[in-house]
């Protein structure tokens, strides 16, 4: 008896085996949900009968077919549902990634059904509207920056076809068509140094130097400007501080962009000064200005590319919005952090790392 038991569960182990793998060729989710649930029944029903009829001739034939055939029909239809349920959600999920792969970006997923479908649905919005935010940035992109590229151009452009047409005298507009070629020669400079930051093609000739000197040659290249707007500029770098591992002129090029912003945000009769002091394995340089501050917004975006606070793009108290984004570049490419915040005193401070030598 021991033996038949035996025979009986390792064949229903056997056959249920073969079964399962029988049932991962079905092609569809609904129809492997519904030969689950018929193997889930019939096979023990099989060997409960198998059993009875063999140890105690059990004859009920038609009363344990009808059971048997109920029992399978109830788990079939069972299993349909919840399958058709399974399976429309898995469509609904087709039809939006098809969407998306077609660049309809707002397009999402219903956050609903199973807990693994709901789950991969949240993570499939999350990434179409990280995608759409890229898109919305880059579009904003291209145009910050053809919009900067074609002012200058185009007020050479009038200027040129006033002397063309004689209507003024060439030398009166020779030093605003020398200003406007400048500023288009920086903005195409920026944007080469950030296509050279992004493509890793940054060359940087590290060396030791100190900062006390950089420092000092940046604050002489802006004295006469700090001098015409009443600017006090002053450097307070720490006795301390070790000498740091750099590339001289791409550190120098992050101080001169900090220093003009904050000379540019800082009113007359006010100060800005560069400090710097060692942390544990780096040295941070500071750049703090007396103006009113920034604004949280400032606060969030400044680091954007072409980014400023003056939506309005007018050239009067700024540039295109690219000095911070290529300080970025330029700091991470040492290894470093930069950041900005607001001073306890008023004035906002932008600071970055440098590892130390
Ligand atoms: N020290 C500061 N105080 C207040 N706002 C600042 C300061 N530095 C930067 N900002 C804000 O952040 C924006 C972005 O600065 P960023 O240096 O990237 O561009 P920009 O100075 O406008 O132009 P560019 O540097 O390309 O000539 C500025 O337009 C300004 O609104
Ligand atoms: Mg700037």
């Amino acid at each position: 008896m021991i033996a038949f038991a035996l025979v009986v569960a390792l064949a229903t182990l056997a056959v249920g085996l073969a079964a399962a793998a029988g049932l991962r060729m079905l092609p569809t989710v609904r129809a492997q949900l519904a030969g689950l649930a018929l193997v889930a029944v019939a096979l023990p029903l099989a060997a409960v009968l198998l059993s009875g009829v063999v140890m105690f001739h059990m004859g009920a034939d038609v009363v344990i077919l009808a059971v048997a055939a109920a029992s399978s029909s109830a788990a079939v239809a069972a299993a349909l549902v919840v399958a058709r349920s399974t399976s429309s959600g898995l469509e609904q999920l087709r039809r939006a990634s098809a969407a998306l792969a077609q660049g309809d970006l707002s397009t999402r997923a219903p956050e609903s059904g199973p807990a693994e479908l709901a789950e991969l649905a949240r993570a499939m919005n999350e990434m179409a509207s990280n995608l759409e935010q890229l898109f919305d940035a880059r579009r904003q992109l291209v145009a910050w920056a053809s919009h900067d590229l074609r002012t200058p151009l185009a007020s050479i452009q009038a200027m040129l076809e006033a002397v063309e047409d004689g209507l003024v005298e060439p030398e009166r507009y020779l030093p605003a068509l020398q200003e406007q070629t400048r500023t288009l020669g920086l903005l195409v400079e920026d944007l080469f140094e950030l296509a050279r930051i992004d493509s890793g093609a940054l060359t940087l000739e590290l060396r030791e130097a100190r900062l006390a000197g950089l420092v000092d040659s940046c604050l002489r290249g802006l004295e006469a400007e700090a001098q015409s707007r009443n600017v006090t500029l002053e450097s307070r770098v720490d006795g301390g501080v070790p000498p740091v591992r750099c590339a001289p002129d791409k550190v120098e090029r992050v101080l001169l962009n900090l220093l003009t912003n904050a000379l540019r945000h800082t009113p007359s009769d006010g100060s800005v000064a560069v400090l710097a002091e060692p942390l544990s394995h780096e040295v941070r340089v500071s750049v703090e200005d007396t103006d009113d501050g920034l604004e949280p917004e400032s606060l969030r975006r400044m680091f954007d590319r072409f980014w400023r606070a003056d939506e309005a793009r007018t050239g009067a108290r700024g540039g295109a919005g690219l000095g911070l984004a290529i300080a970025r570049g330029l700091v991470e490419a040492h290894g470093g952090r930069i950041w900005a915040e607001n001073r306890p005193g008023g004035g906002a401070r932008v600071s970055f790392t440098l590892p130390a030598a």
